[in-house]
């Protein structure tokens, strides 16, 4: 009797315990991970149509382009049909300077109507980051083992071209030039030109200029050189994606928002309390501190000054950078694009994870003789995803878009999209904001009504940060995205490209 009690009092214990210690085996965790999935996957509004579409190029010479998708180096599937290589940004007979594209036609949901362009920033970051790690049809991304194909790929949404440029980027030949903004879209233009010689075929499509980072400088002045000279380009130009950009001077990007965005992810960055305090100390003394609550309003309440009246900060007050240092006596695998990383510090295939080089295994992807062979690229050129060489050699002359172009070409597009993820450190959404408040664009300042938390909603998903539009603009933030919005948040990047491109009406 006793010993049958103690049997009972021990099953009842044990069946306690693993209820408490909620015990779950591999298979458990796995079916409830597949279920969550399920609301990850494309939406079903995304009929299979067909297979591959049908584009033909007429011109002889774009078979000298053409990549065969099934003899990629370590991709066990066929990536369908594209056309990559160099080809030079003028007519002249003498031109040395040339850039490398990689051109995907649609997958079996593209429009045939459009055409994508992509570029990374840097400046000197090269495109095939972007094509192997955001919105390529095949991802070899950080930490994975082998490359697999990206459902969330824009081949679905139409055709895309990335380009390795300015001169001086990737496969790129020739010496850089560019003294400004203007010099590196006249270059791009004179590279359209010869490539829409070749495929001439994407004459007239509607286009869409979309890139992240630098690319935030870039892409406004493309968009501006390109409505500045209609006759240039035989392409439809209707609007354009630019994802955590740099659009204005660091402190108005950095600075004034780093503290905020510190105690916002303050367990996160586990700094000590003598530092937070000395943290917000500095931020007082220096005028970042309540620069959003009082000068960040919906409608804004007139020009928003710079702190210290100074495009490079009040002196002493480079907090962005200590926090940094600080971030890295804390966690030494911190990375400025995506701040939840630890150790251990993923494996890159392009040798540029996070805030400092791991390569681990090399050569580098795009650095192999095979694959360089594969895609027609160069075999003489030492690929870097980011490159050595400045591809502005005195430096970039334009001012920050903000305050030149960008509010133009706004006006000229039927659709802009402001995209910035929420963990993203190396420029910080509230920045993002700052810029969009002290800048005039049809008719009128910033927005008028305020960004409503929860209102960017995710098919199947629910709400995963905020959007809010206004006179053409339309701005975006992500929730749990690092700085690189399609390789961590491919589902949120694909809804807000559908949404720019008119394939559905709201955000
Ligand atoms: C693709 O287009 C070419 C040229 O227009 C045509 O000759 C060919 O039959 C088409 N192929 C398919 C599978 O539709
Ligand atoms: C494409 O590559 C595969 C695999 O290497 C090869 O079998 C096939 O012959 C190639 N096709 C062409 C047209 O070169
Ligand atoms: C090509 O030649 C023209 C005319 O001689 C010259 O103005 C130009 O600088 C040359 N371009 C390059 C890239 O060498
Ligand atoms: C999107 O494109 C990728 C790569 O081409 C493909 O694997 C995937 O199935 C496509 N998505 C859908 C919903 O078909
Ligand atoms: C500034 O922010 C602090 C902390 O959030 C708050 O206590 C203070 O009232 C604010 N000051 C102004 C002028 O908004
Ligand atoms: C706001 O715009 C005005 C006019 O261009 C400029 O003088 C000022 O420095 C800007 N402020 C910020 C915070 O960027
Ligand atoms: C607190 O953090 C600061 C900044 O990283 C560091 O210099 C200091 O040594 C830390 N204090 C302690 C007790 O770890």
């Amino acid at each position: 009797m006793v010993v049958s009690l103690t049997k009972l009092a021990v099953s009842v214990f044990l069946f306690l315990l693993a209820v408490n210690a909620r015990q779950m085996n591999k298979a458990h965790l796995r079916a409830r991970q597949a279920e969550a999935a399920k609301r990850w996957a494309l939406p079903p509004t995304l009929e299979k149509r067909a297979e591959l579409k049908n584009i033909t190029f007429h011109n002889p010479r774009a078979s000298e382009f053409w990549v065969n998708g099934t003899a990629i180096p370590e991709v066990d599937f066929d990536i369908g049909p594209s056309w990559s290589g160099l080809l030079p940004i003028s007519s002249a007979q003498n031109e040395t300077r040339k850039l490398f594209f990689w051109f995907f036609p649609p997958g079996p949901q593209g429009s045939l109507d459009d055409l994508i362009f992509w570029t990374n920033g840097g400046p000197g970051c090269s495109s095939l980051e972007g094509l192997l790690q955001e919105n390529g049809p095949f991802s070899w991304s950080w930490g994975q083992a082998k490359p697999t194909p990206n459902e969330f790929s824009w081949t679905n949404l139409s055709s895309i071209l990335f380009v390795e440029q300015p001169v001086g980027t990737g496969f790129s030949q020739g010496t850089p030039t560019a003294r400004d903004e203007n010099d590196v879209a006249a270059q791009l233009v004179g590279f359209f030109q010869q490539f829409l010689e070749v495929f001439s075929e994407l004459k007239g499509k509607n286009f869409w200029l979309t890139g992240e980072s630098y690319a935030g400088t870039y892409v406004p002045y493309i968009a501006n050189f390109i409505y500045e000279n209609p006759d240039q380009l035989d392409l439809n130009l209707k609007g354009f994606w630019i994802s955590d950009p740099s659009l204005s001077f660091d402190v108005v990007q950095e600075q004034i928002p780093a503290v905020n965005f510190v105690h916002r992810f303050e367990n996160v960055f586990s700094f000590n309390q003598s530092f937070l305090a000395h943290l917000d100390a500095q931020n007082e003394a220096c005028g970042y501190a309540n620069y959003s609550d009082i000068h960040v309003t919906f409608p804004p309440k007139g020009l928003l000054p710079l702190p210290g009246n100074s495009r490079n900060g009040p002196r002493g007050c480079d907090l962005w950078d200590e926090i940094f240092d600080a971030a890295f006596l804390v966690n030494p695998a911190f990375n400025i694009y995506r701040i939840f990383d630890t150790f251990p510090i993923l494996w890159d295939v392009l040798g540029f994870p996070g805030s400092f080089e791991q390569i681990q295994l090399s050569p580098i992807y795009f650095d192999r003789e095979d694959v360089k062979n594969a895609i027609h690229a160069p075999a003489s050129v030492k690929w870097a995803e980011c490159s050595e060489r400045n591809v502005f050699p005195r430096g970039d002359g334009s001012l920050p878009p903000a305050f030149t172009v960008l509010p133009s070409v706004i006006e000229k597009s039927e659709r802009v999209v402001i995209v910035h993820g929420l963990a993203d450190f190396i420029l910080i959404a509230e920045g993002t904001r700052v810029v969009i408040q002290n800048m005039t664009w049809n008719g009128q300042q910033g927005f008028q009504t305020p960004i409503e938390p929860d209102s960017f909603i995710v098919d199947g998903v629910g709400a995963l940060g905020t959007t809010h539009t206004e006179r053409g603009l339309t701005y975006f933030e992500v929730e749990l995205s690092g700085h690189m919005i399609p390789q961590f948040s491919p589902k949120a990047a694909f809804q807000i490209m559908q949404f720019l491109m008119g394939f559905r009406e709201n955000p």
